[in-house]
């Protein structure tokens, strides 16, 4: 389950990503590091594609919190992708990147004046209004700039999708989004359509991260649906488009059961044609922007094996070269890993073993009470499903340099994220010159 792509476990007993064996990655570009594979990259993006595109007029947009990087997104643009982005940071590698803008969409709860004016400059395709103060803003904005943007309304259906609280959106409870359930999306959608710079396209909602009931996503389709015949009994205009969020769940660890992309596909889908047949509707186009399912399992994480502390008859710590600067997930949401021994990997030997970061903090735990065999200092870990949320939410928290991150493809490795040094950890810092030692 964890294998995916190009990764294997080769003839030598030896984990293999893109034709190269993790422990020649490791050799040549030091651990800890991201590996990520870019023919399951590209899998994944097809996966969802073409799930979607079989049922007619319909986007997938990357979730690019998930990894934000400029070869990622050109990779993601030559599979037919568009991007989701969050930020002005996200914004402007996408600009840098080459990436077509009318395929970008511009989600959050507090986009700054500046974040709103590089959007509406480059010509960005949509940007998804979370509240009213946005959508004032966005107004004059784009009045003294002399445009008009194309925008969606970011709606909170109310749907409680079961997963992690820090993690889950559509429930009325939410920073995001106008309220359906209160009257103020509709406020807001009335609003919307009297602004004279603003064309609004169509709604959007998201109802939560690492979802597998795929009942979740046809629930949401079925409101959105009805407020789309809502609007248009209220205000005699029907929406083009309907986004209906990403949150599509991946492995990451035994419990986990992701779906075929074409059970969310045809979960979505039937729903949307099924309502719009009902209502008397025109099928909105649908956008899905899958973020973790696209990126997450094409990644995996090398670290080296440091110290193993051994406290009889209670546990076995063994200590890797990273833990939570290069990935916070575990000690923020208690989210699980697999891993194996990466290289000479036939030793059979097993035993429970509890492995730990290196940050001077007890919660800096990758992974607790996982089967491997007996770890020896100096041995190499992968721990999969690291492409999402991990790079992206890396920290030099003890001043510990950001790894590197490569991608590997038919036996060829290449840097796209290079390794961070110890003059980048002080590039920002001001030495005052009273300060300075004499
Ligand atoms: N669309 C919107 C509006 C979102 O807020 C998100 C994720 C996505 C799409 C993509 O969700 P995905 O398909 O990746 O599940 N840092 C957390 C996840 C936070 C999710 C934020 N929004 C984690 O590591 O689990």
């Amino acid at each position: 389950m964890y294998l995916r792509g190009s990764m294997k476990i080769n003839d030598k007993g030896n984990l293999e990503v893109g034709g190269i064996e993790a422990g020649d990655l490791a050799r040549q570009f030091g651990t800890p590091l991201y590996v990520l594979d870019e023919a399951g990259l590209r899998e994944n993006c097809r996966d969802f594609r073409d799930a979607f595109a079989s049922y007619g007029d319909t986007l997938v947009i990357y979730a690019s919190k998930t990894l934000s990087c400029l070869s990622v997104y050109r990779i993601i643009e030559e599979e037919g992708l568009g991007l989701d982005i969050v930020s002005g940071g996200e914004l402007y590698t996408a600009l840098k990147a080459g990436f077509n803008m009318e395929k970008v969409y511009f989600h959050g709860n507090n986009k700054s004046r500046d974040e709103m004016v590089l959007a509406v400059k480059s010509g960005l395709g949509r940007i998804v209004v979370d509240n009213l103060y946005e959508l004032d803003l966005l107004e004059e904005v784009c009045a003294e700039l002399n445009k008009t943007q194309s925008i969606m309304l970011r709606i909170t259906p109310g749907v409680e999708a079961h997963t992690h609280e820090f993690i889950k959106t559509g429930q009325l409870d939410s920073k995001f989004g106008f309220t359906l359930s209160n009257g103020q999306a509709m406020a807001a959608i009335k609003a919307a359509l009297e602004k004279k710079h603003l064309h609004v396209k169509g709604l959007h909602c998201h109802i939560g991260s690492q979802i597998f009931e795929m009942s979740s996503y046809s629930n949401t389709a079925e409101i959105m649906m009805n407020v789309l015949a809502e609007v248009k009994e209220r205000f005699h205009i029907e929406f083009e488009e309907l986004n209906v969020g990403g949150g599509f769940g991946i492995f990451y660890a035994a419990g986990d059961d992701p779906k075929d992309p074409r059970a969310w596909a045809q979960a979505v889908m039937d729903t949307v044609k099924e309502k719009a047949r009902e209502l008397n509707l025109r099928q909105p186009k649908i956008i899905v922007e899958p973020g973790r399912a696209v990126s997450g399992p094409a990644g995996l994480t090398l670290y080296t094996v440091g110290s193993i502390k051994e406290i009889p008859g209670i546990r076995k710590y063994v200590a890797v070269d990273g833990g939570m600067t290069d990935n916070l997930r575990p000690a923020l949401y208690n989210a699980k890993y697999t891993a194996v021994l990466a290289d000479n990997a036939v030793r059979e030997k097993t035993e429970i073993v509890s492995i730990a970061g290196k940050c001077c903090e007890s919660g800096d735990m990758l992974i607790w009470d996982i089967v491997l065999p007996v770890l020896e200092s100096g041995d190499l870990i992968a721990v999969f499903a690291t492409g999402a949320y991990n790079y992206s939410m890396a920290s030099n928290y003890n001043k510990l340099p950001r790894p590197a991150m490569v991608l590997v493809n038919e036996g060829a490795a290449d840097v796209i994220i290079e390794r961070e040094t110890y003059d980048d950890l002080i590039r920002n810092e001001i030495l005052l010159e009273r300060l300075a030692s004499k």
